[in-house]
């Protein structure tokens, strides 16, 4: 599955034309979808559907159909112009019975649902004059709103706020990204039917999904012991950082480590889990940490000052190796990608806009292009841009072609202290279980959010998410 930006999908819907397939059943289908949806939270509602001059439109003027057809009640307002499969499907409607209302003549009726066809991704620019303030009469309505594929007016001001989008045939960035993921309210993702072929675009970011994560989930074979599953060596901890590397230690065990040892500055109050076994150090040196016996390393967790004596030290392991948090510095991340070492990096928007020299808020608004800069930036390192939604980014070394990931789990009550810990320690025994930095990266995202979307309250702490990764994996394993 990708993810996609608007002109990506049209470019899809074109293909699947070229391919031979009707435009027309494309439309039906979108409609249909919409409106099965749109039934499923507001039946017994009227439903006033409104609708643009284009293919939105369409897809608009085939839900209102569909609806009538099942007897619900429809009140159908639309742009004049409309030609080709928009025009076919005004014929279908009339020939329905159905009578269809200048848009101008809308108004708000109470105890409607409206159902906003007014412009999906074929937009080119922001809504002016007669359709701004349309948008806005339809935003203080009060009404609930249905979006068919794209709350119309977006990526631009004013847009509609929907309490329902129903996003066909693909995902685009505005149903994942904030600002305008807000806009969407719920999002329910429906296929219309469209060739494999047309979608399938590996130019696009791959978005995260059960479907290609559960492949990835390494086999415990019936002949397990602790050192055949994966052994991790988490480093880290300083002064008030106590509790970083102990978060990761849990985060590695509960995603199937079979040992995690955990090494500290020996002057530091840092409690393992009962589990671990204790490495505490006087010194970061390579000797040092080759007393752990271990096949990943995770480093950097509440590390503080230490943080790049403790990953330089590291380096000297040789192993696969997460590199989070204080590891996070410029001289560190060259030494790893010179190394050719499997590694990961995992930095928030603050972490990012250090090693870019760009604001926080910049990262947050483009995290596609930051990640991406930074695996241009170090090859052959993966970039786990954390934020909502993680977007990853691996450089291969020796090519010039970025791959790009985009994570579909987790949610805003994961925004507290000591999460990223965890994920390192999750992402750190992937690695120590044999799977490439990529896929280890991707996996341990996947398996991150889905362990905080077991738990959506408020007041959601990361050692409660790391025991809810056992869960996740059967959970993504059934
Ligand atoms: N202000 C006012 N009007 C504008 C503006 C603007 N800033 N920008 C564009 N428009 C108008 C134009 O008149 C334009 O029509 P034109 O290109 O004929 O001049 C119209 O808006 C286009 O609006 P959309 O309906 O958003 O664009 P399009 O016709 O490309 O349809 C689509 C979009 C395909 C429905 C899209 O939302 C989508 O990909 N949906 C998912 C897939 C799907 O539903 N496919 C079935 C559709 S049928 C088919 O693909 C043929």
């Amino acid at each position: 599955m990708r993810l996609f930006t608007a002109q990506a999908m049209r470019e899809a819907d074109r293909k699947a034309i070229d391919l031979g397939y009707p435009s027309l059943l494309l439309m039906d289908a979108a409609g249909r979808r919409t409106a099965k949806r749109l039934l499923e939270r507001f039946a017994g509602r009227k439903i006033v559907v409104l609708c643009g001059k284009g293919n939105n439109g369409g897809d608009g003027l085939v839900a209102a159909r569909w609806l009538a057809h099942w007897g619900h009640e429809v009140a159908v307002y639309a742009a004049e112009g409309q030609e080709g499969d928009a025009a076919m499907a005004q014929q279908a409607l009339r020939a329905h019975g159905l009578e269809i209302n200048p848009l101008s003549a809308w108004k708000p009726q109470p105890h409607s649902v409206v159902l906003d066809a007014l412009f999906g991704t074929g937009l080119r620019g922001p809504l002016e004059g007669f359709y701004a303030e349309l948008v806005e009469n339809i935003n203080q309505s009060g009404l609930p709103v249905v979006a068919v594929d794209m709350p119309s007016g977006l990526p631009y001001q004013p847009h509609i706020r929907a309490n329902l989008t129903v996003a066909l045939a693909g995902l685009k960035n505005e149903h994942l990204f904030y600002p305008h993921r807000t806009a969407c309210g719920r999002i329910l993702l429906d296929s219309i039917g469209m060739p494999p072929r047309a979608l399938d675009n590996p130019h696009l970011p791959e978005l995260l999904s059960s479907a290609n994560m559960r492949a990835l989930l390494p086999i415990r074979p019936g002949n397990a012991h602790k050192g055949s599953v994966g052994r991790v060596l988490v480093v880290g901890g300083y002064r008030s950082y106590t509790g970083a590397p102990s978060l990761a230690a849990l985060g590695a065990y509960r995603t199937g480590a079979g040992l995690v040892t955990v090494a500290y500055p020996a002057d530091c109050d840092v409690v393992p889990p009962l589990e671990a076994v204790r490495l505490p150090l006087f010194e970061w040196n390579t000797a040092n940490l080759q007393m752990a016996r271990a096949d990943a390393v995770a480093v950097g967790m509440g590390a503080g000052e230490g943080g790049v004596e403790a990953a330089l030290a590291a380096l000297g392991l040789a192993r696969p190796t997460v590199l989070d948090a204080d590891a996070l510095h410029e001289r560190v991340l060259r030494a790893y990608a010179q190394s050719g070492l499997p590694s990961i990096i995992t930095p928030h928007p603050g972490e990012a806009s250090r090693l870019l020299g760009l604001s926080a808020e910049q990262i947050a608004r483009f995290p596609l292009e930051a990640a991406q800069t930074l695996a241009q930036r170090y090859p052959g390192l993966v970039v786990v841009l954390k934020g909502g939604p993680t977007v990853l980014a691996w450089t291969p070394p020796g090519t010039s072609e970025t791959r790009m990931a985009v994570n579909s789990t987790g949610n805003p009550q994961m925004a507290t202290g000591g999460m990223g810990d965890v994920l390192a320690g999750v992402i750190g025994a992937l690695l120590a279980a044999g799977l490439s930095a990529w896929d280890a990266a991707r996996l341990g995202v996947y398996l991150h959010g889905l362990a905080g979307d077991q738990s959506q309250k408020p007041g959601l702490l990361a050692h409660e998410v790391a025991e809810t990764l056992p869960e996740a994996v059967e959970q993504l394993r059934s």
